[in-house]
């Protein structure tokens, strides 16, 4: 099955990126801060596969402290928005084609775009061979997450089933050990990193994606106008009145992964 990426590229996809990365850089920023301890030196070149508009990039290129960052990027329109600064530069790039369009990286960054992907093993041991001589590959991507009221269960059963219909896995985290394994890559660091998401940011992440995907041929196959309508209504509902009873129990599996010696 081919890679479809189901999110779009458009402003409103964009503006959410712009709103994900806010919600997930603390998480982020505190396992980048990791993986350089465990790197132990600092990388001469980064790359932030999937990177959208360069906010992963710019965040690794900060906590890194690489010498140079590239952010790689299968669409032209996230990176015609894109702003780099001193160090920082991205290339428009398939990222599950190897040789990447860059030297070999001590650190390659990679979060929420593997879930996006097929051809899981195969892709994951074509990343460690893009790595530098002791290089590490570093993942975040989603294990678990269960909203705390039925509109936000409710989304997050309808982006299981559409990622499942393009051979995607919504859940993906979840699978990187068995992955790891398969790939036969060696496993640096596997943990899970537990947070409260505040809903009303969630619901407002969740509403703008709907927009994009409801356009999707297995969702439009398999839900009714009627009932997207009314998901979207709700979110946005959730995502104007912020309570402290509606959050999102978030699990990011975080992976470091180096090709097997
Ligand atoms: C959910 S976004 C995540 C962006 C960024 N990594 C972050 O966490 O904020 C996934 C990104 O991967 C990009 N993408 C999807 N498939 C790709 C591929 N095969 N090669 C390069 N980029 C891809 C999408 O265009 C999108 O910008």
């Amino acid at each position: 099955m081919s890679n479809t990426y189901t999110f779009g590229d458009n402003d409103r996809a964009s503006e959410r990126l712009r709103q994900l990365a806010e919600v997930y850089a603390p998480s982020s920023r505190a396992f980048l801060e990791e993986v350089r301890a465990l790197l132990g030196r600092v990388p001469a070149l980064a790359c932030d596969l999937g990177c959208g508009p360069g906010h992963t990039t710019r965040l690794v290129h900060e906590v890194s402290g690489a010498a140079e960052t590239i952010g790689l990027e299968a669409s032209e329109r996230h990176l015609a928005r894109a702003a780099g600064g001193a160090g920082v530069r991205f290339a428009v790039h398939d990222v599950t084609r190897t040789p990447f369009p860059c030297p070999p990286a001590e650190l390659i960054y990679v979060r929420f775009l593997f879930t996006h992907l097929t051809e899981r093993p195969r892709v994951l041991r074509d990343w460690t061979a893009q790595l530098a001589p002791g290089g590490l590959l570093a993942l975040e991507e989603l294990d678990t997450m269960i909203g705390s009221v039925p509109a936000l269960q409710r989304y997050y059963a309808i982006v299981e089933a559409m990622q499942r219909a393009h051979g995607q896995d919504l859940h993906v985290g979840r699978a990187l050990p068995a992955l790891a394994r398969e790939a036969g890559v060696e496993v640096v660091r596997d943990q899970v990193a537990r947070m409260k998401l505040p809903g009303h940011r969630m619901a407002s992440l969740h509403y703008l994606n709907i927009q994009t995907w409801r356009s999707d041929a297995f969702v439009s196959a398999h839900y009714s106008s009627a009932e997207l309508d009314t998901l979207e209504a709700e979110l946005r509902e959730l995502a104007a009145h912020p309570d402290p009873a509606v959050f999102v129990d978030y699990h990011m599996r975080q992976m470091v992964l180096a090709a097997r010696a």
